[in-house]
């Protein structure tokens, strides 16, 4: 069970096993029991989701944990999943610094090119944010039906705790938050710009139906993925499987 010791204002509910921990904590906003900042962690998951329908393998040893954070709107909000996988990127960084971690759109964190964590948002309500973060500390997935090559902390040397990671990601999310409740997202997209992987490079974006080809050029106010496609302009992307077949 996760014993982490947090930073102020982070509260703790630590279980053994759950289907996920993204619908632990909605039901915790929903009986009206949330708290900003509330990290709902388990030891594994039955049932974990990743984004666009996936499963989400999660094994204990492995950190899985939902945070509920206030919003405002629900406008603004897929914004804090930037500000999430910039503290993970630094936290993992301080770590492990031989990592080469980055941060990959949307929500990805990869090591040296492989997936070592992703995040799933979802709202609870139109007051909270579900944070839904999960990061291979011991063990990655199979290889079979992934979209990109996958890895665990420990295949990089790391032989520490989930508790660990978690503490760590806690302490850098923090003053992001702060900035992002206090100044937008102009501070989030730019600690996210300054861990990116792939910006500036040709990129292709798997979408539902097609593939679009272009080079990644930033991020817009929504966190859609800028493409700049040449003569045809800049395309915007909200969701889509994107690689980058030059980065290393
Ligand atoms: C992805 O990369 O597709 C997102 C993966 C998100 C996994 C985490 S683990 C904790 C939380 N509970 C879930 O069921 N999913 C998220």
């Amino acid at each position: 069970m996760i014993s982490a010791r947090l930073p102020a204002p982070f509260g703790l509910i630590s279980l053994d096993s759950v289907g996920s921990t993204n619908d632990e904590a909605r039901r915790l906003a929903q009986s009206g029991a949330a708290a900003d900042f509330l990290v709902v962690s388990a030891e594994s998951q039955s049932a974990g989701r990743g984004r666009r329908g996936r499963a989400w393998v999660s094994p204990a040893g492995n950190l899985h944990f939902s945070l509920l954070i206030r919003i405002q709107s629900l406008s603004s909000a897929a914004q804090l999943g930037f500000a999430a996988a910039a503290a993970l990127v630094s936290a993992l960084s301080t770590l492990l610094p031989q990592g080469q971690f980055q941060a990959k759109w949307p929500n990805d964190v990869m090591a040296a090119g492989r997936k070592c964590a992703g995040m799933l948002l979802e709202s609870a309500g139109t007051d909270w944010l579900v944070l839904g973060i999960g990061v291979n500390v011991v063990a990655a997935p199979p290889p079979v039906g992934l979209n990109h090559p996958a890895c665990a902390l420990a295949d990089l040397g790391f032989s520490g705790t989930a508790d660990d990671v978690l503490a760590a990601f806690c302490t850098d999310f923090l003053p992001l938050v702060q900035a992002w409740r206090g100044q937008g997202f102009a501070p989030v997209r730019q600690a996210w710009l300054n861990c990116a992987r792939g910006l500036g490079q040709p990129t292709v974006v798997r979408l539902e139906t097609d593939t679009q080809t272009g080079i990644f050029a930033g991020l817009d106010e929504e966190g859609a993925l800028l493409l700049d496609q040449g003569a045809s302009g800049f395309r915007r992307i909200l969701a889509g499987d994107v690689f980058f077949p030059d980065a290393r």
